[in-house]
């Protein structure tokens, strides 16, 4: 499938989980806080997740267990600052404990220092459009390293700042500040907060230019105190890259989106030590804009095409416009027919071996995700996991995705070892 090209003996195989999604009870979270509200957008409440905050050390002895060489998880900022300048020695060694147990199996911890969700005082000053937050963000991520530093392995600053651009093309999310009070959820949250609806601004749903900049300033002043701590680590952000296509009559919105979604993030991303890829599909635009899945076609739990292709197509326009490397954060799909996802994770791999082949600067494939979780708006119900949840018992079950894609990176890893060492 893959030929015979070896991927680069520190290559990460990998699989990713996000904080809010799989730790359960975060309380002081913004996100939280929106699940509870009348007119909420998100379809059930977080709960008790899968519980990783305190199965962490099963969960990551599995994933190791499987094959793969690298962990993917995000610590929490409301957990590890639920009042502005309170910082949580107990919460911060939590994590430490988590990158330990990650050393202890021989996984390379790649972490997220944000992955959506904020403390929920952030969103009473004025969330991810007040000109402050890059400010706060740095020193959160400053407090961070000094405690953490040592034990990572890569540095995520902000997860997807681009996505709320992609959601308000579907429709989710985005409304500007003037029109904030029209929408249930954000009126709901400004009565509770005691604020005024425009500025309801969380990381997920904001879409504005002032946005832009303060996500911008914060992932750079962010990555600076990371930097001020630990020169050497590698830093970046990773972002929701779609392939944009259009078919008849859809070129110009198409153009459009792709250079407001895809590449004036990545133009700001040059600069930084790698930049997080994280694909699921594409995006087709026609005449009548966003274009549905063709007849016929297998979709995902989501009604849209299953496109494991577009990831060799957003490695590549991310290598060309940000010419930096590239890890792969991300991709995966939601299915509840496993079968489907050995066969698109065999075609994404394939595009990264392709992207290699060809002098592309790729350091990781990591899948999303480790476990069945939630995902966001959509509560439970979308699969991605390559590993199931009872989340009555909290039993784990490996799929064959797990064993599949656990199984191919030990090879390579194995593969790619041998021949640094003939070749020593
Ligand atoms: C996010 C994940 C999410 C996944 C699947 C990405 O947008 O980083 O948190 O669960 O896609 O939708």
């Amino acid at each position: 499938m893959t030929g015979s090209f070896p991927f680069p003996h520190d290559f990460l195989w990998g699989v990713a989980t996000a904080a809010h999604q799989v730790e359960g009870n975060n309380v002081n979270s913004d996100t939280w806080f929106l699940e509870q509200l009348p007119g909420t957008i998100f379809a059930e409440p977080s709960g008790d997740a899968v519980d990783h905050y305190h199965r962490y050390r099963e969960d990551i002895a599995l994933i190791a267990e499987l094959g793969f060489t690298t962990y993917r998880f995000s610590v929490e900022w409301a957990r590890i600052e639920p009042v502005e300048g309170q910082f949580s020695i107990a919460e911060l060694n939590h994590y430490r404990r988590m990158l330990e147990a990650c050393h202890e199996h021989g996984l390379t911890p790649v972490v997220t220092y944000h992955h959506f969700t904020s403390p929920r005082w952030l969103l009473e000053v004025g969330g991810w459009e007040d000109p402050e937050t890059p400010a706060r963000f740095a020193r959160y991520c400053d407090r961070v390293t000094q405690h953490l530093g040592d034990l990572i392995g890569v540095a995520c600053t902000l997860n997807e700042p681009n996505l709320p651009w992609l959601l308000r093309e579907f429709g989710i999310g985005g409304e500007p500040a003037e029109s904030r009070s029209e929408v249930p959820l954000w009126a709901a949250a400004a009565e509770r907060l005691g604020v005024e609806a425009r500025r309801i601004a969380p990381f997920q749903f904001t879409a504005s230019e002032a946005g832009f900049d303060v996500m911008l300033a914060a992932h750079r002043a962010g990555r600076a105190a990371i930097k001020a701590r630990r020169p050497e680590l590698m830093v970046g952000w990773t972002l929701a890259n779609t392939d944009i296509q259009s078919a008849e009559g859809g070129q110009e919105r198409a153009d459009r989106v792709r250079r407001t979604v895809n590449e004036r993030f990545l133009e700001a991303s040059r600069g930084d030590d790698f930049v997080g890829i994280q694909t699921y599909g594409r995006t087709v635009f026609g005449a009548d804009g966003l274009a549905s899945a063709p007849e016929g076609v297998p979709t995902n739990q989501m009604g849209e095409e299953i496109y494991p292709q577009a990831l060799e197509a957003t490695i590549r326009e991310a290598a060309r416009v940000a010419g930096i490397p590239v890890i792969v954060t991300e991709n995966g799909l939601a299915t509840d027919d496993d079968s489907q996802r050995v066969a698109y994770l065999q075609v994404a791999v394939a595009g990264v071996a392709s992207c290699l082949a060809d002098g592309i600067d790729v350091r990781g494939y990591i899948a999303w995700t480790a476990f069945d979780n939630f995902e966001w708006v959509f509560g439970y119900a979308p699969k991605f996991g390559l590993i199931a949840v009872d989340r009555t018992t909290q039993e784990r079950t490996p799929k064959e995705s797990a064993r599949f894609l656990g199984s191919l990176a030990r090879t390579k890893s194995a593969e790619s070892k041998n021949k640094v060492t003939e070749s020593v």
